[in-house]
């Protein structure tokens, strides 16, 4: 039974998370290296806290006794000393996580369960530095933790059945929806979601559709939140390009990142927060380029097959199962149907077809997979 839990990490991630753990009923103490990170992780509680009683979700008793749940330090020993579960969510780096673990791993008692919210590194590896490969997991949650329903389980080679079991009753008790990949680049989400937004790039320097042509198809045929040019820009280009460059690393060419988002990235506009991306944002606005006519339930055809394609592989590959698959993308990344809902949607036979053309013109990134031999 899990009763108290250790955040390593009072960032964005971390806070969130130590936030929703106290909310939910368990005892957390929040880690960082500084008071000052310190302090500014628990004020971003705060912050969500009074969100919680101005919208009338959390009732004053209700909001002290999470806060009595919270504690805080800068000794990681002291925290996960008595810890049945440690959850870390310091800087993405392989040897600083490492570290830390191997000293969580000889401080904290023989029965915790070390957890990482690692976006790209290898699980296995970060299990690696400690005694506990078979008590050691990703737990992914995504960003806003408290708003975000969604929580990937990354099962490493030796993560037990157990350990797997108490994490996934601790996710449903945060109020999360679980959904399991085994440790693979991208898990679920990063890696059916990155295709799709190489396609939509690759198919504009192809000159078949200008961006706001497929964005605009994606939201009006695709039912999608937001086109992928909007929402990179929205994400962040520099955060895309990385998630695109590590899956290009560990999977493959099929995965490298087309050259408009390199030359975006590298000349410093990633969007948003730069004021622009794709788009410009809060400046003059660029004329958009002549529509090249391109038929808008082919553009969604064109960008969605190729995703549904990855997703038929984790299922060929023993990653994931469709079921978590649906609910991973619909969650995480707002799809209104998951892949294989979409499959159904527009039909075995005709999905089949579609990846044969693009094998035959475009070579064997399109190869059909085995789902569907
Ligand atoms: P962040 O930069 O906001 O927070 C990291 C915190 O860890 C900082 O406060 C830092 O002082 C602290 N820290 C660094 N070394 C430490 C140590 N040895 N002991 C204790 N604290 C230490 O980063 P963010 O965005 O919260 O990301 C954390 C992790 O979550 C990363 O692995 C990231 O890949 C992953 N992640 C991030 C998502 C996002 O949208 N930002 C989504 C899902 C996962």
């Amino acid at each position: 039974m899990v009763n108290k839990i250790a955040v390593i990490g009072a960032g964005l991630m971390g806070a969130g998370i130590a936030y929703i753990s106290a909310w939910n009923g368990f005892n957390v103490t929040i880690v960082d290296t500084k008071q000052e990170f310190i302090d500014a992780g628990m004020e971003r509680i705060r912050t969500d806290v009074m969100k919680g009683i101005d919208k009338g979700k959390i009732s004053m008793t209700q909001a002290e006794g999470l806060m009595s749940r919270l504690k805080a330090t800068i000794n990681t020993e002291e925290a996960v000393k008595d810890a049945d579960l440690v959850i870390e969510a310091i800087f993405e780096n392989m040897e600083v996580k490492k570290e830390v673990f191997a000293k969580i791993d000889a401080a904290a008692p023989a029965h915790t369960i070390l957890a990482t919210n690692t976006s790209s590194l290898s699980i296995d590896e970060l299990a690696s530095a400690t005694k506990r490969s078979d008590k050691f997991i990703g737990m992914h949650y995504f960003s806003p933790v408290p708003a975000m329903k969604l929580l990937e389980l990354v099962i490493g080679e030796k993560t037990s059945d157990e350990t797997i079991a108490a994490v996934e009753n601790v996710g449903k008790t945060q109020g999360k929806q679980t959904v399991r990949a085994k440790d693979s680049p991208g898990f679920i989400v990063n890696r059916i979601l990155n295709p799709a937004l190489r396609e939509a790039i690759l198919m504009m320097e192809r000159g078949e559709a200008t961006k706001e042509e497929i964005d605009t198809a994606m939201v009006s045929i695709g039912k999608a939140p937001a086109g992928p040019f909007s929402l990179g820009d929205f994400v962040g280009l520099d955060i895309a390009y990385n998630a695109m460059s590590t899956l290009y690393r560990e999977i493959g060419d099929c995965f490298k990142p087309p050259e408009t988002l390199k030359n975006l990235v590298e000349s410093g506009n990633i969007g948003m927060k730069s004021k622009k991306g794709f788009y410009s944002y809060g400046g003059v606005d660029e004329e958009p380029k002549p529509p090249k006519g391109a038929d808008p339930q082919w553009i969604v055809e064109r960008i969605n097959i190729p995703a549904i394609r990855e997703a038929m592989i984790l299922v060929d590959e023993s990653i994931a199962n469709k079921e978590d698959i649906n609910m991973g993308m619909k969650l995480g990344a707002a799809w209104p149907m998951g892949p294989f809902e979409m499959l159904d949607h527009f039909g075995v036979d005709k999905v089949r077809d579609f990846i044969k053309k693009l094998h035959e013109e475009f070579g064997d990134c399109y190869s059909v997979p085995k789902y569907l031999s």
